[in-house]
This record gives C-alpha cells, sequence and structure tokens, in this order.
C-alpha cells in the first residue's frame, strides 16, 4: 500500500499484515543494539501542524530504528506561516525526493488530499476528528498482545468520542477484527447515529465497564469543546470518570485499562487506576514504535524487500 490514511482503506489481511510485522520490529526493539539497516537511505518527513508528544516523538524512533533519514517540521516554523499553502509545502518537501511524509494536521481530510497528489508515501498522524490509524493499530497490538485474539473481545470506549479521532479509528479497526465495541459518554459527546459504524451506545459508565475485556478511556478534548456540560471537571470524574472503586464494582478481574494520552489524570482516570495494575497505558506507548516501524517499513515496499533484508 502506498499510503496509511484511516483504518476504513485497511483490509482485515493489511491490518494482520501490519500487526504480525509489528511484533517482529518489537523484537529489535528490544535488542540491546535496537538497529537495522533496512530503510538505509530513505528519506523520512515528519511534518507536524499540531501539537504532539507520543506519536511525533515514536515515528522518529522508528525511523531512525530502521536506519532511515528523519527530519521534522512543525507548523510555526515553516514558511506556512509566510502564508504557503499546504500543497505547495508538501510538493518543496517532495521537490528533496522525501520518500514518506508522515503528516499530523487540524483539517480532516488534508492527508488523503497529499496523498492523491503526491508520489510519495503519506502517513496520516492524526487529522482533525477523522482518523489516527497508527494509534488504533497499536491499540490492537496491545489488546492482541495481552488477550491472544481481537475476535469476540469485548472493548469499552469512554468519553468524548465526538471529538475524538482514536475513537473512530478505534471502532474501525476493533469492529473489522471482530471486536464488540460499546460507547459510552454524556450525549453531547456521543455523535448521533453512530451505532450505524456497528458498536453499540450507553450513557451509564458503570453498564460500560460490565463484561469489558479492555477499558479505553478518552480524554476530554478541552481545546476541540465550545462549552463544557459538566460545572467542573470534579463533576465530570465522578459521573464518567474511571475510579479504583467503579473498577472493583463493575470490571472483570482480567479487564486491560488504556487510554491514547495525554492522560488528564484525576478528569477522565483517577491516578491510581492510570498507574495500577490493569493499565497498559505505556505499553501502548511502546507498541506505537513497533507499530510505526512496521509502517515505514511496508509502505517503503517491505514485503517486497522482505527476501534482500
Ligand atoms: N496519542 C497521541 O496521539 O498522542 P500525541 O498527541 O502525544 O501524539
Amino acid at each position: 500500500k502506498k499510503d496509511i490514511l484511516d483504518m476504513a482503506s485497511l483490509s482485515v489481511e493489511e491490518i494482520s499484515l501490519i500487526l504480525d510485522t509489528a511484533d517482529r520490529m518489537k523484537e529489535i526493539s528490544e535488542r540491546p543494539v535496537k538497529k537495522v539497516p533496512t530503510l538505509r537511505g530513505r528519506t523520512i518527513v515528519l511534518f507536524f501542524y499540531e501539537a504532539s508528544t507520543r506519536t511525533r516523538t515514536s515515528f522518529d524512533i522508528a525511523a531512525k530504528r530502521l536506519s532511515a533519514d528523519s527530519i521534522s517540521i512543525s507548523a510555526s516554523t515553516s514558511s506556512m506561516v509566510k502564508g504557503e499553502t499546504l500543497i505547495d509545502t508538501a510538493r518543496n518537501i517532495e521537490a528533496m525526493n522525501a520518500d514518506v511524509i508522515v503528516m499530523r494536521h487540524s483539517s480532516s481530510g488534508a492527508p488523503h488530499m497529499l496523498a492523491k497528489r503526491l508520489k510519495a508515501s503519506v502517513i496520516n498522524a492524526g487529522d482533525g476528528t477523522h482518523a489516527h490509524p497508527s494509534q488504533a493499530l497499536l491499540d490492537m497490538m496491545t489488546v492482541r498482545e495481552n488477550k491472544g485474539t481481537l475476535r469476540d473481545l469485548r472493548i469499552a470506549i469512554i468519553g468524548d468520542i465526538s471529538h475524538s479521532r482514536v475513537a473512530r479509528s478505534d471502532i474501525a479497526g476493533f469492529t473489522k477484527m471482530g471486536a464488540d465495541v460499546v460507547l459510552a459518554g454524556p450525549p453531547t459527546m456521543i455523535p448521533r447515529g453512530i451505532e450505524t459504524l456497528g458498536v453499540s451506545v450507553v450513557h451509564n459508565i458503570d453498564n460500560a465497564i460490565h463484561g469489558a475485556d479492555v477499558i479505553m478511556m478518552l480524554r476530554i478534548q478541552k481545546e476541540r469543546q465550545k462549552g463544557f456540560l459538566f460545572s467542573t471537571e470534579r463533576e465530570y470524574a465522578r459521573v464518567f470518570g474511571l475510579s479504583k472503586e467503579r473498577l472493583r464494582k463493575h470490571a472483570k478481574d482480567d479487564v486491560l485499562i488504556m487510554h491514547p494520552g495525554p492522560v488528564n489524570r484525576g478528569v477522565e482516570i483517577s491516578p491510581d487506576v492510570a498507574d495500577g495494575p490493569y493499565s497498559v497505558i505505556l505499553d501502548q506507548v511502546t507498541n506505537g514504535v513497533a507499530v510505526r516501524m512496521a509502517l515505514l517499513y511496508l509502505v517503503s515496499g517491505g514485503v517486497r524487500n522482505a527476501s534482500s533484508d
């Protein structure tokens, strides 16, 4: 595949190939010398128009572990501040023979627009409220690693679904791989008609947690909210936050607690749950490097080149 734009455009076979490749990449990341020459001579440009800690850093580390050259550009230090358009900026980068452009942008569809016009591969690192496919893939890798399968698991995704590109990509990915997804959150944070994506919706967090194999808590995206429904963050935490007490009362003994980050501690999740024994939040981050190594490898013709690696 030339581009990785969203989960909807990946088949079950392609998702399985990415996850299997990521498992192999994780083994490389666990060696004392965590670097292989696989992508030597390739140039990867990280083009981030929104803030990022995990995604940008892990794509950069992934590129370096595969011996590619990577360079980072942000909106505030590029000539976009002088009025250059996104497509002109991207064409100029391509003119420097970049092989892969990894892009995060506040506008939904921006990476798709670039992918249509550029010969370079484009990987979507998050576009507006639309998609964040590498996050969904690392989430699926983390669940598969812990549960052995994705099929027939109950995945509860809780919080601000409306503004969450992670939720949209997780829904597309997990349902495609045979899991049951249940969403919970305040009515104002759940888009109307989302059941057509093959998920169920409840408005009580305890009902969502009950019987769940995985609980994925989402951040309240204050930067994208017009008006916050709850009078205080403490009130939100009381009604929709994941606390130790709530877990003890309603969750399965082998539940996995996940969060894509960044975490609002004490709002959607209490610190003792985020750091507690069921949490795999930092495992998600570790697996993010492996998944992004797999994506860079595969869009660079990895399967074709596998025999010569
Ligand atoms: N999960 C995630 O996308 O984190 P960053 O915004 O820090 O990249």
